[in-house]
């Protein structure tokens, strides 16, 4: 190794750093991690998927007591809401789970160098006090809040997703700024908890990137559920005083602005790529116009040695699609074919129903050519309507000419486990036969995969 003090040097430890530092190891090459803050797991594990998930677990339980969901199947039951309680298995859950990477790490002997990483060259990080060349350099900064121009995040009255997954008593009033993914996902579990949400979207619709009925669907089930929406609008300014916020709105095509108050305002327009305190010129590397460092197939960086993976690369910015890539760019470090299918990343968004899609929407599928289209309510799905969960649909895009599958969505409360079994038969270049000759077990939510498959040719059975 000449004095080369790795063969691999992972900058960041989420889901992207840590899996192709441990994967690296495996491999047989020596390793190291850089990571700045207290413990590992990045975003996902600290502050994003994780204790989402731990918050919208619980809240769910609490509102299926508090809104009738268990008085329909004969539990009586008056809910009393323990926000710290609720709030100590969230961190309970992080503290296990970033442990568990710690753990990892000493399994797999990857070393862990604490502290902010960097560049004095393409192939040394300065860590601290200590200067570290690796023949190899992979960047896994990951991503963080976007800002609303103009807008103070004092994690008090004007918070973050980080602010809002901790917010100490459930706020009377709740503005969310943006209808994506965390709008939806935390609006969701402050709604349950009872807050009054409404959420303000720039756009026509909610969750950008979705199938456009699918979109449609889950903004009618969320406001169904309580969640007042307001598209079509942007926020423009937010003042604070006395505890209290004043949002200043105006519809997106212009026209009179109109103010309405909250008690918690939650930005989440967005997320950015980390690179700043990167000095990545030293390493003669730049961003493009997004932010993000490009890439090319194997994830290698415009500089030899350098590679990229997940949020600070283009795509989506999802802890799978990090995970996988960090897997492929140590596979390819170690003279392997690391691969990652870009064209079939899941996505889920954990609300109640769970939304889920792989592959394209109906409208970008329709754009390539002609198309066929199968449906299915999962009203007709004796699971979902055993278990008092009548919303939602399954819906198969399939190429007409080849019956080839280009996208499957679905709505439905375990949307998010069914999708892995339409992305699992999309790398396969299912057919839409394919999954409807494939013996689904009875009862279950999946059976609506199915059913919407043979919906393509026109054949389901119940409906
Ligand atoms: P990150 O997880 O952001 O990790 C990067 C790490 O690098 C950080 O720990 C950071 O401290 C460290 N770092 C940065 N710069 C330096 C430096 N110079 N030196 C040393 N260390 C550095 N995705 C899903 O797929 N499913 C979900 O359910 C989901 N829920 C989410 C909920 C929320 C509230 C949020 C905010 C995000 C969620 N995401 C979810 C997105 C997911 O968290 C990210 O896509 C994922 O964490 C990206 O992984 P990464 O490894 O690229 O970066
Ligand atoms: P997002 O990109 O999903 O949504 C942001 C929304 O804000 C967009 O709909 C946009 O039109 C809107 N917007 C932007 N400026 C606005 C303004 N001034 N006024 C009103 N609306 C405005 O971003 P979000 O929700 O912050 O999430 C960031 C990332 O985190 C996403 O890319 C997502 O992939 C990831 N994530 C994934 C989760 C999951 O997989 N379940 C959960 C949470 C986050």
């Amino acid at each position: 190794m000449a004095d080369y003090d790795f063969d691999v040097l992972v900058i960041g430890a989420g889901p992207g750093g840590y899996v192709a530092a441990i994967r690296a190891a495996q491999l047989g090459l020596k390793t190291g991690c850089v990571e700045s803050r207290e413990t590992l797991g990045g975003t996902c594990l600290n502050v994003g998927c994780i204790p989402s998930k731990a918050m919208l677990h619980a809240s769910e339980f609490y509102d299926h007591a508090a809104n009738g969901m268990m008085a329909k199947m004969g539990i009586k039951v008056t809910p009393e809401l323990d926000l710290d309680t609720m709030h100590g298995q969230r961190k309970d859950a992080v503290k296990q789970l970033t442990g568990g990477i710690e753990f990892l790490f000493k399994k797999n002997k990857v070393e862990w160098l604490k502290g902010h990483a960097a560049f004095t060259a393409a192939d040394t990080v300065q860590v601290g006090d200590r200067s570290v060349r690796a023949k190899n350099i992979v960047i896994a900064t990951g991503s963080s809040v976007v800002p609303l121009p103009g807008v103070e995040i004092d994690q008090k009255v004007v918070v973050d997703s980080t602010g809002a997954l901790e917010l100490p008593k459930v706020p009377g009033q709740m503005v969310v700024i943006g209808g994506g993914v965390i709008g939806l996902e935390l609006g969701s579990v402050w709604r349950r908890l009872g807050a009054k949400v409404t959420v303000v979207e720039f756009l026509d619709q909610i969750l950008p990137g979705f199938d456009g009925e699918v979109r449609k669907e889950s903004n009618k089930i969320l406001k169904k559920q309580g969640i007042e929406f307001k598209l079509s609008t942007k926020v423009t300014g937010v003042t604070v005083k006395d505890g209290k916020a004043t949002l200043t709105l105006e519809p997106a095509a212009g026209g009179t602005a109109e103010t309405i108050e909250a008690d918690t305002v939650l930005v989440s327009i967005g997320r950015k790529p980390n690179t700043a305190g990167l000095a990545l010129d030293r390493a003669g590397l730049a961003t493009n116009q997004r932010g993000q460092i490009e890439i090319d197939h194997d994830f290698r960086t415009s500089v030899p040695g350098i590679w990229a993976v997940g949020d600070v690369v283009p795509g989506p910015m999802l802890a799978h699609k990090a995970e996988d890539e960090g897997i492929a760019v140590a596979e390819n470090i170690a003279g392997q074919h690391g691969i990652v299918n870009h064209d079939v990343i899941p996505s889920v968004v954990y609300t109640w129903p769970e939304i889920a899609g792989v592959g394209l929407t109906e409208e970008a599928a329709k754009e390539r050519g002609e198309v066929k289209v199968g449906k299915f309510p999962m009203l007709a799905n004796s699971r979902a309507k055993t278990n008092h969960e009548p919303d939602g649909f399954v819906k198969v895009i399939t190429d007409a000419k080849t019956d080839r599958v280009l996208g499957v969505w679905c709505i439905a409360s375990v949307a998010g486990t069914m999708i892995a079994q339409a992305a699992q038969a999309m790398e396969f270049g299912a057919t839409s036969e394919d999954i409807a000759y494939t013996c689904h077990a009875h009862p279950t939510h999946s059976e609506a995969i199915k059913e919407a498959a043979m919906a393509v040719t026109g054949k389901p059975i119940h409906i």
